[in-house]
């Protein structure tokens, strides 16, 4: 460890991020992107007439893309704030509700993110498993008193808390804030926000990085009270105020602005989810069931970090986490392209016959 950190950048716990391979000689299943290219209206939006603008900031107020998330989901601009990414609100939202007397509470198998987070501001964390079956049931965080994250769909599991039960949770402690991370709400889960009126405790934050096609914009927004609202505010303008760049601040606007779009591309994916499923499962792989853009599987016959070693020699990365405990097993698969998964499948289906 350098002699220059200091004690608390010592006690970090970074993130480590899928590989991005710069190369493009994979097919690349391992960061849930979207295997579909922008909405055409992105591609209208970035004309060169906004890229001669680079010479100036970009709005800090975020207005065009704020406005479009707010008229997409029928809200008030007081109800939105962008970051760059939704890992840049989620921080926001740990500093902004946590801290001294505040701790925060995720489960075990979660966005590592949360974790990166929480050393990063020095927080308490309470760790609360999830069931034998990878359910998160509500039920054991009810008397936290701290802040709840809870990414809905799961990561890695694809798996989905129902609505009511979230609900549960809100009204057990008013005065408690609930985040609900739904980065992968679009590709078949029931989302929170319609709740946000009724319930003034409780964040949703979202991402254009899976269903929308601009992961490598680093667009993410959150949705709630516009008082949560405004402490998320108070940590942005504390931290880097002009946080969205100005060509993401249009392309984002344009991807919200595109529907049909985005409902041709997140039916697609589900469409071939259901697909791989069937297909893993015709290969004797236990699947669990995801709502997500991504399965999470694992196969009796070969153990993950084989599967992961033998695919990635052969041109597929998914994603494996090494020393993982009940988890080990298992590899996330991202959804990508039909013709994408029949790759996958036929790849899988000869590493089996080779054993
Ligand atoms: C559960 C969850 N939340 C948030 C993110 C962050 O997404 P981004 O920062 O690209 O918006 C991810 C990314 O993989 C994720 O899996």
């Amino acid at each position: 460890m350098s002699r220059f950190l200091s004690g608390e950048a010592a006690r970090l716990a970074p993130y480590t991020p899928g590989e991005q391979p710069q190369d493009q000689q994979y097919i690349k299943l391992n960061t849930n992107e979207s295997p579909f290219p922008p909405a055409p209206k992105v591609i209208k939006a970035i004309s060169r007439a906004e890229l001669l603008k680079l010479n100036l900031y970009s709005d800090p107020a975020c207005g065009q893309l704020v406005d479009a998330i707010a008229k997409r989901y029928e809200m008030q601009r007081s109800n939105v704030i962008t970051g760059n990414g939704s890992d840049e609100i989620l921080g926001f939202a740990f500093r902004a509700f946590c801290g001294e007397g505040k701790g925060v509470a995720y489960a075990d198998i979660t966005y590592g993110f949360y974790r990166a987070q929480t050393a990063l501001f020095g927080l308490d964390a309470t760790v609360i498993p999830l069931r034998e079956d990878f359910t998160l049931n509500v039920d054991d965080y009810m008397d936290f008193p701290g802040t709840i994250v809870i990414a809905n769909p799961n990561a890695p599991t694809g798996m989905a808390v129902p609505r009511p039960e979230i609900q549960r949770l809100l009204e057990a402690d008013p005065d408690r804030v609930v985040i609900v991370d739904e980065a992968y709400v679009d590709f078949g889960a029931e989302s929170c926000v319609p709740m946000i009126y009724r319930y003034d405790n409780l964040l949703v934050v979202q991402t254009m990085s899976k269903s929308r096609s601009l992961a490598g914009g680093r667009v993410g927004y959150a949705l709630g009270s516009p008082e949560l609202i405004s402490a998320l505010n108070r940590v942005k303008y504390s931290f880097n105020p002009y946080n969205v760049n100005r060509l993401s601040l249009i392309a984002g606007a344009a991807a919200v602005e595109d529907e049909a779009y985005f409902q041709k591309c997140t039916g697609a994916i589900q469409g071939n989810r259901e697909w791989t499923v069937r297909e893993l499962e015709r290969l004797g792989f236990t699947v669990l069931p995801s709502q997500a853009n991504f399965v999470f599987a694992k196969s009796d016959r070969i153990s993950g970090g084989d599967l992961y070693r033998k695919l990635k020699e052969n041109g597929i990365l998914v994603r494996w986490w090494a020393d993982s405990g009940r988890i080990q097993d298992f590899v996330r698969i991202t959804i990508g392209s039909l013709e994408q998964m029949v790759a996958l499948v036929d790849e899988v289906s000869r590493l089996l016959d080779d054993l």
